[in-house]
């Protein structure tokens, strides 16, 4: 006999987008107060929906090992505007499935390795730019590295010029990506080409067509290349039939957008806890001192370094919670869930659990080379079956620009305050571009 309580857990009440700004300003701060005060899980109600939320271990894995099939992609009524309908983010069942069959392998193994020396020319370019600068920004050379690495990834090096426009164009697209349009539809209001919606519009368009004239060039001038966007003109599904352009532009964007901001942000993350704690630092710069540090492969298999990577994304993960809406009913912690509640895991809540990270608002790289963590105990990549499609590569990217970095360059903090996170996108990024100067 089953014992469920058939309503929702308790929660905030108050109005939606009270709720909404409150997680989009402070999602640790908000969910910290409610878990406090209505338990784990909580139920708030947010613009985008009703959302469940958890910071138990437990609950999280039920989340992470139910069948791909109960859920759907959250939010999408947002995300099919802004991202388009074939967005590997905005699909589902089936077709989410097969999109990820054909989609991950550019982005793994074999395949990933050879973006190596993209990302360490990147890294050694955009740092020389600054090697005159009295100080700058440590979030403008990782950004700039993550859209040239992924840019160059998709596009590889079949003509310059073609490069340099996308990216620009790119770069606008994403700047003009404004957070709100990608949680609530109703901000995405026309209004004469002047509203941020029209202006986000204008800029994709541009990029669109940009990229059908790149598609165009390369079918009327077919060359062997391993590049992403080649390697999708002729990839093919299950059933034999290839990708629409338009969901090929929908994919790249995607990937354009899923993984640019995230890795720079994390890079510039582990550079500030790294230059504010000189022991930590120090250890890494032994364990670079003792490889090849010009070797992207044996810059990728530090130790030390892995750590540092693991360690940033666990106290300040890019993603502050992992979403998911219910396609069917689902008892979850004695509830009887309806179909189109949401589910959240708060990974800011579970990795910022003393009993799985004593001290832990404390920066230690050592705790994930003392100990393996569960899938549920740490996930900045999310998991189950919606699990980042670029995992790998970011991680790949980060050791091997932050190894880059640290193993040519002498580095000084120059911020005067503590920097904490802040919203930039849907993702949370330092409050400043964690500011420094090259020493050396
Ligand atoms: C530090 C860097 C990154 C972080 C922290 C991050 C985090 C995440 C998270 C939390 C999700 C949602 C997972 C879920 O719902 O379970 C996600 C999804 C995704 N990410 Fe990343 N990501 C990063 C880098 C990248 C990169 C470099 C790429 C592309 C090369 C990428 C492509 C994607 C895609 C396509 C999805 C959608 C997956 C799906 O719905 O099946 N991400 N990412």
């Amino acid at each position: 006999m089953s014992n469920l309580i058939d309503r929702l857990p308790p929660g905030p009440g108050g109005s939606k987008l009270l709720n909404t700004l409150q997680v989009l300003r402070n999602p640790q701060k908000a969910f910290s107060k409610w878990f406090e005060r209505y338990g784990d899980p909580f139920l708030v109600h947010a613009l985008n929906g009703p959302i469940v939320v958890t910071g138990n271990p437990k609950l999280v894995k039920q989340v992470f090992s139910h069948s791909a099939a109960e859920f759907d992609a959250f939010g999408k009524r947002a995300l099919v505007p802004t991202l388009g309908a074939g967005s590997m983010l905005a699909i589902d069942g089936e077709q989410h499935r097969q999109e990820r069959k054909l989609m991950m392998p550019m982005f793994h193994g074999q395949r990933m390795k050879s973006y190596g020396s993209i990302v360490r020319q990147a890294t050694l370019a955009k740092m020389a730019e600054r090697q005159s600068a009295t100080s700058f920004q440590m979030l403008d050379v990782t950004t700039a590295v993550s859209l040239q690495v992924i840019i160059e990834a998709i596009l590889g090096s079949q003509d310059e010029d073609t490069t340099l426009r996308l990216m620009r164009l790119a770069r606008e697209t994403i700047r003009r990506s404004l957070p709100i349009l990608f949680f609530s539809p109703r901000s995405q209001i026309s209004f004469f080409g002047l509203s941020p919606w029209d202006r986000f519009l204008e800029a994709r368009k541009q990029l669109r067509n940009a990229f059908d004239e790149e598609l165009s060039r390369r079918k009327q001038n077919p060359k062997p290349s391993e590049d992403v966007f080649s390697l999708l003109m002729n990839a093919k599904y299950e059933d034999g039939s290839g990708m629409s352009s338009n969901r090929m532009f929908d994919e790249l964007g995607t990937f354009l957008f899923a993984g640019h901001e995230t890795s720079a942000i994390a890079m510039a993350w582990a550079t500030y806890f790294l230059l504010s704690a000189p022991n930590k630092l120090e250890k890494l710069k032994k364990e670079l001192a003792s490889c090849d540090s010009s070797d992207p492969a044996e810059l990728a298999n530090l130790p030390y370094l892995k750590a540092v990577v693991s360690e940033t994304l666990r106290l300040n993960p890019i993603v502050t919670e992992v979403l998911r809406v219910l396609n069917k009913p689902m008892e979850f912690a004695g509830y009887q869930l309806p179909a189109g509640v949401a589910l959240a895991p708060a990974t800011v809540a579970v990795h910022y659990n003393e009993e799985i990270y004593p001290d832990a608002k404390a920066f230690i790289p050592e705790r994930f080379l003392e100990r393996n963590f569960a899938s549920n105990e740490y996930f900045p990549f999310g998991g189950g079956a919606r699990r980042c499609a670029g995992s790998a590569f970011a991680l790949y990217e980060m050791t091997i620009a932050l190894g880059t970095i640290f193993s040519k360059y002498e580095l000084e903090l120059l911020e005067t305050r503590p920097v904490h996170p802040v919203r930039r996108n849907v993702t949370m990024g330092p409050s400043s571009g964690v500011r420094v100067a090259i020493r050396a």
